[in-house]
């Protein structure tokens, strides 16, 4: 096996921007705007980049190539249902990357056994079959039991074993619908890190979806349970209520590391400009109050929050917007802001006032924001020099 397994306190990343998050309605990217993202997803950090569905269209599949033959450092991987022709076809547009994985995936529940109509025996023959072949492809293949929330833990248990005796040294637990609970999370990674024979030698993989808003913090407790992989998304685009998503669960390591001591390779100044880039091309804009890299995660417009922000940041920001790449001023001038902020703020674009003319200035502010939701700059200038025209 080629997956190494990560250090004791290491949690891979593993980004599926390109495979789950274009899954969404309406968020397909075209070939140029996917190499892009690929590059700046390596350039950041990524341990792993799914790249795409190579069987599901040719666009995939030249997309699949072109990236793992780009990039130069992270895992390329290329999703694969539990068939032969899926899997070779993967294995076709991953190959010539410098490390490739394919990961292949069956719904196990019962419900998706239902549609397959598949008995429990005949399903954990086709996994047995299905992950051989992949393995006699490639030494890295991810195996996903789709569902696995909602799967029976005695079956779970032994499809589980059967991956990794074929040869998956990644075992992924997808929480495919946004069903499961913190807790619930964790016991299952722990669950299957007790019961499955050979589960140690393995990396479980956490992969939830945010059906019930709990994408990050089920992730974050599959880890703490055991789990050394988080599957994710920039600004967690994905199907429905998307993925589990990669700013929130990267900084919540990095600013929790006290009670969640685990490191990511991730270059977190980079995530403002990648979030951007992805709300761009996937035409999906951030919603302004989302966590991380929402346009007033970090700004502060009441007087109060200013004042302290000016005085000590600490009082009402826990990480530094220069943290995830934002070098922009945090302090929004609008009807409930205050003195303090109005001062520095005048200074901040070069008046240096009395405290008389800040009074008179201050006025006028206020009577404009009452009537503005936001004043800008340009604002505050032209008030300045109405206050000097007027003087
Ligand atoms: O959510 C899911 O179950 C998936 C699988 C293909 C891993 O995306
Ligand atoms: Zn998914």
């Amino acid at each position: 096996m080629t997956n190494t397994i990560p250090e004791q306190d290491q949690v891979l990343i593993f980004d599926t921007t390109l495979r789950d998050g274009e899954q969404s309605p309406g968020a397909t990217m075209t070939h140029q705007e996917k190499l892009e993202i690929a590059a700046l997803l390596d350039e950041m950090g990524v341990d792993i980049i799914e790249a795409g569905f190579p069987i599901a269209s040719e666009g995939d599949f030249a997309a699949v190539s072109a990236i793992a033959q780009q990039t130069q450092r992270a895992s390329i991987c290329g999703l694969a249902r539990a068939s032969f022709g899926d899997i070779d076809r993967a294995w076709e547009a991953v190959k010539h990357a410098r490390r490739p994985r394919i990961h292949t995936f069956i719904g196990t529940s019962p419900l998706h056994r239902d549609i397959t109509k598949l008995s429990q025996d005949d399903m954990a023959e086709k996994i047995h079959a299905t992950v051989s072949h992949a393995r006699n492809l490639c030494a890295d293949v991810q195996w996903s039991p789709m569902d696995a929330t909602r799967t029976e833990h005695d079956y779970l248990c032994r499809v589980v074993e059967i991956a990794i005796k074929a040869g998956a040294s990644t075992i992924n637990i997808p929480d495919t619908v946004g069903y499961t609970a913190p807790r619930e999370s964790a016991d299952l990674i722990r669950m299957l890190l007790e019961r499955v024979p050979g589960a140690d030698s393995i990396v479980f993989a956490t992969h939830c979806h945010n059906d019930l808003g709990m994408a990050t913090a089920n992730s974050l407790a599959a880890v703490e349970a055991g789990a050394r992989q988080i599957e994710c998304t920039i600004n967690g685009l994905g199907e429905r209520a998307g993925n589990t998503a990669l700013e929130e669960v990267v900084m919540a390591l990095k600013v929790r590391n006290d009670i969640m001591p685990y490191r990511t390779g991730i270059d977190t100044t980079r995530i403002m400009n990648i979030s951007r880039k992805v709300a761009t091309v996937s035409g999906f804009p951030v919603q302004f109050n989302k966590a991380i890299v929402g346009k007033n995660a970090f700004l502060h417009e009441s007087g109060i929050h200013q004042d302290g922000v000016l005085k000590n940041a600490e009082t009402f920001e826990i990480m530094r917007p220069a943290d995830i790449g934002l070098n922009e001023t945090n302090i929004v001038m609008g009807k409930h802001s205050g003195r303090a902020a109005l001062r520095t703020k005048l200074r901040d674009l070069g008046y240096e006032l009395a405290d008389n003319q800040l009074n008179d200035v201050f006025v006028r502010f206020k009577a404009l924001a009452d009537r503005k939701k936001e004043v800008y700059d340009d604002d505050l200038i032209a008030l300045m020099q109405d206050s000097t025209t007027h003087a």
